[in-house]
């Protein structure tokens, strides 16, 4: 589906529709593209600036794709007792990026999350819909490290 199948589901010049018609693009491309912004701002009637400007105080919103890869570092209780807040600080050394950013090749994303509901194997991470428990730094490591080969072998 493109952004203009998207539109044509909601009535024009109304910019109480502007959310839901965000979150279908997002859902449709996987983030916000700055040309299908544009055909929503004439769609709507609204300046790109009102658009940005919902898309960026909403943190549902991404103006920039995904990695491959997203890892996704569980924060929630039981994951920080046994360290996760550690592991978190070694994938951010190793890709250079900060959680909520994606490095400049878009191999990796790293997000945080609340508990992701693998507490007994404490601290977990998830790479897309892979989960690894029981991790220290160094096995973090190594986990990273055969992602950032298979993402070598495919270039
Ligand atoms: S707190 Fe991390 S999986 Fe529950």
């Amino acid at each position: 589906m493109n952004s203009t199948d998207i539109l044509k589901k909601y009535p024009e010049n109304d910019s109480s529709v502007l959310i839901p018609i965000l979150q279908d693009i997002q859902d449709n491309f996987g983030y916000l593209p700055e040309d299908e912004l544009k055909k929503v701002s004439s769609f709507s009637k609204l300046p790109m600036s009102r658009i940005y400007g919902v898309a960026t105080f909403y943190n549902q919103f991404r103006l920039q794709p995904l990695g491959k890869y997203v890892i996704r570092v569980c924060r929630g209780t039981a994951c920080h007792v046994k360290g996760s807040f550690d592991l978190l600080q070694a994938l951010e050394h190793e890709l250079g990026i900060k959680a909520g950013q994606t490095t400049k090749d878009f191999n990796f994303t790293i997000e945080t999350v609340a508990c992701i509901g693998a507490c007994s194997i404490a601290p977990v991470i998830a790479i897309n819909d892979k989960f690894y428990g029981g991790l220290s730094v160094k096995s973090l490591r190594k986990i990273l490290n055969q992602y950032r080969k298979s993402v070598e072998v495919e270039v």
